[in-house]
């Protein structure tokens, strides 16, 4: 099968387009016939060198995949079933989904409801199941219908769709950007009022800022959490999920123990079933009123990755780069 490779030897990189055979780790292995991947800002910190995150050598990128069980041991899942693939080690120390199939252990594989297609379900992805968990996390904790949600990095994959999310299900997300220029864009996504990062909190001089916000979706981390934690309003909660401005972060404690702020992490690699089961039906429930061209960045082949990379690296990316594989089911345009 054609797949996209990611190789270091000596310190060296390379990613390319390869010839390579499906690659099964354990014998209850799901063998999926991929017909989009998507690529996600982990896939560029695992095509880096050094790579903090990815796990060997060589291997088959992307943490994403959508398409039809091709062969499963056991009988519950038969062939033609539709899934979406994430977590494990996939992409990450194992083959992943820039291939024609992958080998994935059941435990990642989640039952698309009907109203997602297999395109979509990679619009939506690991960014989209991030989004949404973080969107439930909030309402377990008593998100209150208008309530005002800052959602950092707006314009990426986790930031688009938490907005969207949000928008759908009656909150007011205000979107938090360092991209000005794609302001109306996010006003379109669903977004009550657009924001500069600087924005975020006020009051530089104090432990804390005024009380803003009464929920919030973090995929930056670093300094942006920070700032962002210092502005929340009392007894309310930050879904933290990713890294982009960085892993570590300085801050103080008052935010927690004298306004009761609440910071709950999200998880899509090694989330339970139960988990995954409910974030892809509560997606499955929001998809018919999604307008999921406009998430789309680009359509590529295996042959835009690396440029995609570059791209995600550098910021250039608006919404969702998807990678079309395999042409033979449901609805692929
Ligand atoms: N926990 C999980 O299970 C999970 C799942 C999916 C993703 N993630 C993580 O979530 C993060 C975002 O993923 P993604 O796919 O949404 O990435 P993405 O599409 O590349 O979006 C990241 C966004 O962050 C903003 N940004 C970029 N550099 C920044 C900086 N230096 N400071 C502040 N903001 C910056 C940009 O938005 P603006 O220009 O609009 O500010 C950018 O579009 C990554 O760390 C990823 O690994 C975690």
């Amino acid at each position: 099968m054609r797949a996209f490779v990611i190789s270091e030897a000596n310190g060296q990189l390379i990613c390319e387009q390869r010839d390579v055979e499906p690659s099964r780790i354990d014998q209850n292995d799901v063998l999926v016939r991929v017909d989009y991947s998507s690529v996600n800002f982990k896939d560029a910190m695992v095509a880096s060198a050094p790579s903090r995150v990815r796990r060997r050598d060589t291997l088959v990128g992307g943490v994403d995949a959508a398409g039809v069980v091709e062969s499963a041991p056991g009988d519950d899942l038969t062939p033609g079933t539709r899934v979406a693939v994430h977590g494990g080690n996939l992409g990450v120390g194992r083959d992943g989904g820039f291939a024609e199939f992958v080998f994935a252990p059941r435990r990642c594989l989640s039952l698309l409801p009907p109203t997602i297609s297999l395109r979509d379900a990679m619009v939506m992805g690991t960014a989209g199941f991030a989004a949404m968990a973080s969107v439930l996390a909030l309402e377990d904790r008593g998100l209150a219908p208008g309530a005002q949600v800052l959602v950092t990095g707006a314009t990426g994959g986790v930031g688009s769709q938490a907005v969207t999310y949000l928008a759908l299900r009656g909150y007011a997300p205000v979107a938090s950007t360092g991209s000005p220029s794609e302001a109306k864009w996010l006003l379109d996504r669903g977004a009550a009022r657009v924001i500069s990062r600087s924005e975020i909190s006020d009051r530089p001089e104090r432990m804390l800022g005024s009380e803003l916000w009464d929920g919030a979706v973090d995929c930056v981390g670093g300094k942006t959490l920070h700032q962002l934690l210092r502005s929340m309003s009392y007894g309310t909660t930050v879904a933290v999920s990713g890294v982009v401005a960085g892993a570590e972060m300085a801050t103080t404690l008052y935010p927690f123990i004298t306004r009761a702020v609440a910071l709950v992490g999200i998880d899509a690699v090694e989330a339970t079933a139960t988990t995954r089961q409910r974030v892809w039906q509560t997606l499955g429930e929001v998809a018919p009123r999604i307008d999921f061209l406009s998430l789309v960045d680009r359509v590529i082949g295996l042959e835009g990755i690396a440029s995609a990379l570059e791209d995600v690296r550098a910021g250039r990316t608006r919404g969702r780069i998807l990678v079309h594989l395999n042409h033979h089911s449901d609805e692929s345009p």
